[in-house]
């Protein structure tokens, strides 16, 4: 069962680039109050060629997810100028590419602090003016990585499982005031991710890490399938609109078919065997010193 879109206001992090900006501009065009927020608004300039595009109108605000004055400023200008949004689409994120030991403290707790606290951050500040009007979706982008870990990703599964943790425990608590949590789940999307926004572990690249020539063969393996990833980005935002729109939304939502696929693959494969598929899958072609 669908419901209208147009008016719905929204609220959507990280909108100076990938899903962020597909999905504000894609929303915009379907008549929402589109709040686009960006931590760099000197970055503003391709959303909204994006828009200008696609036809409708966005408002851009300053907001870093790490950073609670700004996320406070914020939402306390949205509440006096509309007093509630319809949907927080909690998306702004990094990634990060590294083994356990190649990576520093710092950049695990700064892929937390972002990924994970930082949802937290703003949907805090959200939820008082979704439970007062007893109606609101919230809509955490998680990934793929949030239910299936590999080798050199573990700080990114870790915020990814953290953040589907809080999503389902927060599901329970909000249901009661007519808020709703749901996760997206998508696998892997030709975006700045990993470009512009790549990070690598502090010793990815240190040839005395005991890692590095594994390391050097996955980063090599990684971009020759993102490259070679024709999926369409467009899918993520399409995908936004519908939960947006439905009466009843699945909790998970996987927008891909490999993400739907390495889903299903998860729940029906004993460990040993799914464990077997990953790293056949990552480390294929590698040849371990003996
Ligand atoms: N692409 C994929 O394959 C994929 C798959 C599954 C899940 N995801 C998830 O999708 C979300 C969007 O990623 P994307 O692929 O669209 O990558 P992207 O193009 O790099 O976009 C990431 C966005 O997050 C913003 N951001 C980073 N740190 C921030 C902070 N502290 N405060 C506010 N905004 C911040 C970035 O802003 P700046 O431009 O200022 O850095 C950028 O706008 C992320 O949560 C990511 O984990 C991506």
């Amino acid at each position: 069962m669908q419901n209208s879109i147009e008016g719905r206001i929204v609220l959507i992090t990280g909108c100076s680039s990938g899903f962020g900006l597909q999905t504000a501009a894609h929303l915009a065009s379907r008549g929402c109050k589109v709040i686009a927020t960006m931590r760099n608004l000197e970055k503003q300039n391709a959303l909204l060629s994006e828009v200008q595009r696609r036809g409708g109108e966005v408002e851009v605000c300053r907001l870093d997810v790490t950073d609670k004055n700004s996320i406070k400023e914020t939402i306390t200008e949205i509440a006096a100028k509309y007093g509630y949004v319809d949907a927080l689409v909690n998306n702004a994120g990094i990634g990060s590419l590294g083994f356990f030991e190649d990576l520093a403290d710092e950049e695990i707790r700064q892929m937390m602090d972002i990924n994970f606290f930082g949802v937290q951050n703003v949907t805090r500040q959200v939820i008082p003016m979704m439970r007062h009007r007893k109606q609101g979706k919230i809509i955490n982008i998680s990934s793929v990585s949030g239910f299936s870990a590999s080798p050199a990703f573990g700080s990114y599964n870790a915020s990814k499982w953290a953040l589907e943790a809080f999503s389902e425990s927060l599901r329970y608590e909000l249901r009661m005031f007519g808020i709703d949590v749901l996760l997206i789940e998508p696998g892997v999307y030709r975006t700045n991710l990993f470009y512009e926004n790549s990070h690598f572990a502090r010793h990815y690249d240190n040839p005395e890490s005991p890692y590095y020539p594994l390391s050097q063969y996955i980063k090599k393996r990684i971009m020759e399938y993102v490259e070679d990833c024709h999926k369409d980005i467009e899918e993520v935002p399409v995908l936004i609109e519908k939960l947006i729109r439905a009466k009843n939304p699945s909790f998970r939502n996987i927008p891909d078919i490999e993400g739907k696929t390495l889903y299903v693959l998860r729940k029906i494969l004993p460990f040993s065997v799914y464990s077997w598929v990953v790293r056949t899958a990552v480390f294929r072609g590698y040849k371990f010193e003996k």
